[in-house]
């Protein structure tokens, strides 16, 4: 039986892997190796647990502030021993991280063919998203099977010259996980602050950020913003689950960690995220999960970015770029609090981004190139 190697480090590849390590895992005519880099600890940790993930192997690579040259030597040297001794079938990686295209290089190099998980995702902007952009388009280049969330992003790797028969349309794994987080019974918060502001029933601003092209000057900005905001809307509250970087952390400044009418908690598991996510008036972010799962859920999101490789939601109007300067972040975010026809107009729910049976058409794809089975119908919107 051939294997399927999943090699996920950061928390947003644990939670678009997870369904399709689930599927894999129940598939009779695959088997399957889970390695994990451990890019993230914590964060990691706390998605394999909430799937009942264990993996095979942990490189445990994560140092505080690391830098992406010693991060990359770190899992390019832990891979190659593990894929020297385990010689897996095809390494499987998602998205855009460094873990990802290392572990997509490492797999090259061993000549084990690479598979891509969110493929083809494009913002035009070697800066932006950095290095993200960077990465997906190395690992476009290893990658012989590529799974492309949506037909946009089809559309991309054929421009580049990928061959369309080797690109499969999935939708994104991570309307897979949201479902299955939806779907099952909704957890307490562990911060009572947290349950305190949903209960409350006052208009509720949900806000990440931690893009390394804002650490300078976009989260610092987006903070400030969220101040006058609250200062002018004295309903309105604010819950941002911070990232664990201590770099993002120290961005965020004392005036909005001081606000009563502000929570900042500790990254939320999952089911307790989009319980959240469920729950707010709107979203403020610069994560590119988020931007995927809020519109499924009807939520509006304004992303503190210049561009983005997630347009799709952008077309369908529930998903606006502003950008990372303070006064459009302080406009774009009072519009919606204050105009009911600008909320109402943000605040249907669409799914550009997939329809919960990506994982199913991935493990479909993964059989036929190996002669085991056939491919289902491609993901359309
Ligand atoms: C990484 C990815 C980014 C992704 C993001 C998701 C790269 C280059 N960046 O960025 O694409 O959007 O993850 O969150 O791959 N830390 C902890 N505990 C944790 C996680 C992080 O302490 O569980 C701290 C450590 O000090 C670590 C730092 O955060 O050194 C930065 O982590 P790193 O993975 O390098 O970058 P992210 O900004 O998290
Ligand atoms: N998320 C989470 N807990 C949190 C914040 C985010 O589980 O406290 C989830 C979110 O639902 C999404 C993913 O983490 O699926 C996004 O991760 P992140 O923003 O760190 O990375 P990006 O998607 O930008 O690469």
């Amino acid at each position: 039986m051939p294997t399927i190697m999943p090699v996920y480090g950061t928390r947003p590849e644990a939670i678009k892997m997870a369904p399709v390590v689930r599927a894999l895992a129940d598939d009779p005519v695959l088997d399957l190796d889970v390695v994990v880099t451990a890019q993230h600890r914590a964060m990691l940790d706390q998605v394999n647990e909430l799937f009942g993930i264990v993996p095979d192997a942990d490189l445990d690579v994560m140092t505080d502030r690391q830098s992406l040259v010693g991060l990359s030597a770190r899992i390019l040297d832990g891979l190659a021993t593990v894929l020297a001794e385990r010689r897996p079938h095809a390494v499987l990686v998602q998205g855009d991280t460094t873990t990802s295209t290392l572990a997509a290089l490492a797999a090259f190099y061993e000549r084990i063919p690479v598979f891509h998980l969110e493929a083809g995702l494009r913002s035009g902007d070697l800066a932006a998203p950095f290095p993200e952009e960077g990465n997906r388009r190395l690992t476009a280049q290893l990658a012989v099977l590529h799974f492309a969330p949506t037909p946009l992003a089809r559309d991309n790797l054929v421009r580049e010259g990928v061959p369309a028969e080797h690109v499969v349309v999935t939708g994104n794994t991570v309307i897979d996980a949201l479902v299955h987080a939806v779907a099952a019974d909704p957890l307490p918060f562990e911060d009572g602050r947290v349950s305190a502001a949903v209960e409350s029933g006052d208009p509720l601003v949900l806000v990440t950020a931690h893009r390394r092209e804002s650490w300078e000057h976009g989260i610092a900005a987006t903070a400030r913003a969220l101040v006058r905001v609250l200062a002018a809307h004295p309903r309105v509250r604010v819950v941002l689950p911070q990232h664990r970087n201590p770099i993002v952390r120290g961005a965020l400044g004392d005036d909005l960690r001081a606000h009563p009418r502000v929570v900042l908690t500790e990254p939320l598991d999952y089911r307790r995220f989009t319980r959240l996510l469920d729950a707010c008036t709107l979203v403020l972010t610069d994560s590119g999960g988020v931007q995927e799962e809020a519109p499924s859920l009807g939520k509006p999101v304004l992303v503190t970015r210049d561009t983005t490789e997630r347009p799709e939601a952008v077309a369908a109007g529930t998903a606006r770029l502003v950008g990372t300067d303070e006064d459009r972040i302080v406009a774009e975010v009072s519009r919606l609090l204050d105009d009911p026809h600008a909320y109402a107009a943000m605040s249907r729910a669409v799914n550009p981004y997939g329809d919960g049976h990506a994982s199913e058409r991935v493990v479909a794809a993964v059989r036929a190139f190996f002669g085991l089975g056939e491919r289902i119908a491609d993901f359309s919107a």
